[in-house]
């Protein structure tokens, strides 16, 4: 067997089965031990072991103390480390562990690790070796620890030294040693990417600094752990994917810069998210409808069926309690009640003397229909006369060619969406696309409220983009909730692989945005874009001059329409009355 691990559940205590006849025969050596376990897991608790390496003295204590062990004799597991995480990890020489898989080695990067010091090796160069693999929770005991009972403990901050603990010592064996990291670098780039990361210049110190809600958290990082930031800037011409790479070639810590990390699995080199937002387009406001369009925009269909049917129905009841008898409907009687008609319009109408008192009901229902009609249109009228309406909007991504409109995007966007095999994205005919090569380009045209294209962005810009809209006299996008690649967009700060205070990192970033302080810096980005100059406090709607009352063109097709129809009328009144003088003409002539 390549290699072998054993699961043993609380074994208490069996008799050894595996021999090591030097430590078997110092039982002042596994009682230290044990009391030095007693105090590992005082200070931290662990329920697992992983005893790497072949049999030496760890195997016997692990079976005096009550809990797990995973022996893995080989130094090496093939599979991913899937059992607690509340380890502690045993080698039985500063050789013995000799793991591969990335996963394992992510997960129990910062796990304790106690090693057995054999022969004469240094604890010094141990220390070095571990934290070329950047592991730094280490501690040794040599062979001689039944008589001196000094542990050796390695401390890197501020320089790399071994400590000696004494067993019977109130000092820590292990220390959480990146709590403070003495001035040590950390390394990161950034895209500048407002209102995440903003460059300025501090007028105190005169150095160039970064500000904006992604780059606020790291700084706070960096100064609650005493680093010193370095940071570099990404290349104009370059990808913003630059980035990414570069933190998966263990080439920079943090990356300023937040990445939705959906198709990367496994997460290795992404934070726990810092963000949740959604994805949308930003499309330009329509514009409003012209007045001449008002009258015909107020009728509107379902609205006309429902006052004609309430017409017929008004007149059926009118001619029937008029004369108590249903014979007396007539199409014409009906359809051209001018009773019914003169009433719904408003206008005064005879009322029969003796009215009986289902025709009185009946005109009450009538004068009833008649002020909500003529009070809704005229309401309608007059408040689409002083704030006309918006044009349709776009529902669907379909229909971008109809509205004879192009959505900008970018390649690094398309190249995700793609990956992802998005759904909405798929449904967008190719023509109305219009793909920028240069991403700067892009988002140079979105800050700009270009109103030739529609645009794709977060909601966390978008309300940066929202508060600079409310200085516009009126606004030029709108985001459009109906029309989302993504509505749960996690986004993520990316971390090296294999960071040995990524758990520090991603607790102060909870920490931080559990305060409050992240949404607050978001809710601030526009006016430090402003304070930077990066955008300037104008309205950039170019807002028409005041346009003045209505115009006599405006209700020129109404006049049209009346117009129209007193010549049709003249035109009945004249036909009835000559047909009428013919006929008296023809019963003279006979
Ligand atoms: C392990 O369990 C046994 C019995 O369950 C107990 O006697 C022994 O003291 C325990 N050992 C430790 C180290 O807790
Ligand atoms: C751990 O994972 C391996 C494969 O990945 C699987 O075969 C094994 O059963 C898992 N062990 C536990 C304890 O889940
Ligand atoms: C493990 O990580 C290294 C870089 O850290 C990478 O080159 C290698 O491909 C990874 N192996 C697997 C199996 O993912
Ligand atoms: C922070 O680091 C500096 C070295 O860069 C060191 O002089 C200082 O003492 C550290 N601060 C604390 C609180 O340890
Ligand atoms: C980016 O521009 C620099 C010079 O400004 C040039 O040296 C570099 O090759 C360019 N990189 C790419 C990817 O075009
Ligand atoms: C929009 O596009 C047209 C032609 O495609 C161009 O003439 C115009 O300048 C563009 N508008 C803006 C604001 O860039």
């Amino acid at each position: 067997m390549a290699w072998l691990v054993i699961l043993l559940f609380c074994l208490g205590q069996i008799g050894a089965q595996f021999p090591d006849i030097s430590a078997r025969n110092k039982p002042e050596l596994q009682e230290r031990l044990l009391k030095l376990f007693v105090k590992v897991r005082q200070e931290e608790f662990f329920d697992t072991l992983l005893v790497y390496g072949e049999d030496c003295v760890f195997h016997l204590i692990s079976k005096l103390l009550n809990v797990s062990t995973v022996l893995v004799s080989s130094g090496s597991t093939s599979y991913d480390w899937n059992f607690s995480s509340l380890t502690l990890i045993l080698s039985c020489d500063p050789e013995a562990e000799k793991e591969v898989t990335n996963r394992t080695l992510m997960k129990l990067q910062r796990n304790r690790r106690l090693i057995y010091l054999q022969g004469n090796i240094q604890p010094e160069s141990v220390c070095n070796s571990y934290s070329q693999k950047e592991q730094f929770n280490v501690a040794m005991v040599g062979p001689d620890f039944d008589t001196s009972k000094y542990i050796y403990a390695c401390r890197y901050f501020p320089d790399p030294k071994i400590e000696q603990v004494h067993l019977s010592d109130m000092k820590p064996i292990y220390i959480e040693h990146f709590r403070n990291m003495h001035g040590a670098p950390i390394k990161t780039i950034t895209d500048l990417l407002a209102p995440r990361s903003m460059l300025y210049i501090d007028e105190k110190s005169g150095e160039t600094k970064l500000k904006g809600y992604v780059s606020n958290l790291i700084n706070n990082f960096v100064e609650k752990v005493n680093a010193t930031m370095k940071f570099e800037l990404l290349e104009k011409n370059i990808s913003i994917r630059n980035i990414l790479k570069k933190v998966q070639a263990d080439q920079i810590d943090i990356g300023t810069t937040l990445e939705t990390c959906i198709h990367e699995t496994p997460l290795d080199t992404a934070s726990y998210p810092l963000l949740l937002t959604t994805y949308c387009l930003m499309v330009q406001v329509p514009a409003k409808l012209p007045y001449n369009m008002v009258y015909a925009m107020i009728v509107d269909r379902l609205v006309l069926v429902i006052i004609f049917v309430m017409f017929c129905m008004l007149s059926m009841l009118l001619v029937y309690s008029e004369n108590m008898s249903w014979r007396a409907w007539k199409l014409s009687n009906i359809l051209l009640n001018d009773i019914t008609m003169r009433g719904l319009l408003g206008q005064s109408h005879p009322f029969p003397l003796n009215a009986s008192k289902s025709l009185r009901i009946i005109f009450v229902i009538l004068c009833f229909a008649s002020i909500m009609m003529t009070t809704m249109y005229d309401a309608y009228l007059q408040s689409y006369f002083t704030d006309p309406p918006f044009g349709p909007h776009i529902h669907s991504f379909k229909d971008f060619g109809k509205f004879n409109q192009k959505i900008a995007i970018s390649t690094i966007e398309v190249i995700a969406l793609t990956n992802t095999n998005n759904t909405p994205f798929r449904e967008i005919p190719k023509d109305d696309l219009r793909i920028f090569e240069d991403w700067r380009v892009y988002i140079q045209l979105r800050d700009s409220f270009n109103l030739n294209y529609s645009y794709l962005v977060t909601g966390d810009r978008w309300s940066s983009f929202a508060e600079q809209q409310k200085a516009f006299k009126e606004p030029l996008f709108y985001i459009a909730k109906d029309l989302c690649f993504s509505r749960l967009l996690f986004l993520s700060i990316p971390l090296r692989r294999h960071l040995p205070y990524r758990h520090l990192f991603e607790e102060h970033m909870m920490r931080q945005h559990e305060f409050g302080l992240v949404n607050y810096w978001k809710s601030h980005s526009f006016f430090d874009m402003v304070k930077l100059g990066l955008v300037p406090l104008e309205d950039l709607s170019q807002p028409k001059a005041y346009d003045d009352s209505l115009l006599m063109e405006d209700i020129s097709s109404i006049l049209k329409l009346y117009l129209a129809a007193i010549s049709l009328s003249t035109i009945c009144f004249l036909i009835e009355i000559g047909a009428d003088k013919w006929r008296r003409w023809r019963e003279l002539r006979n």
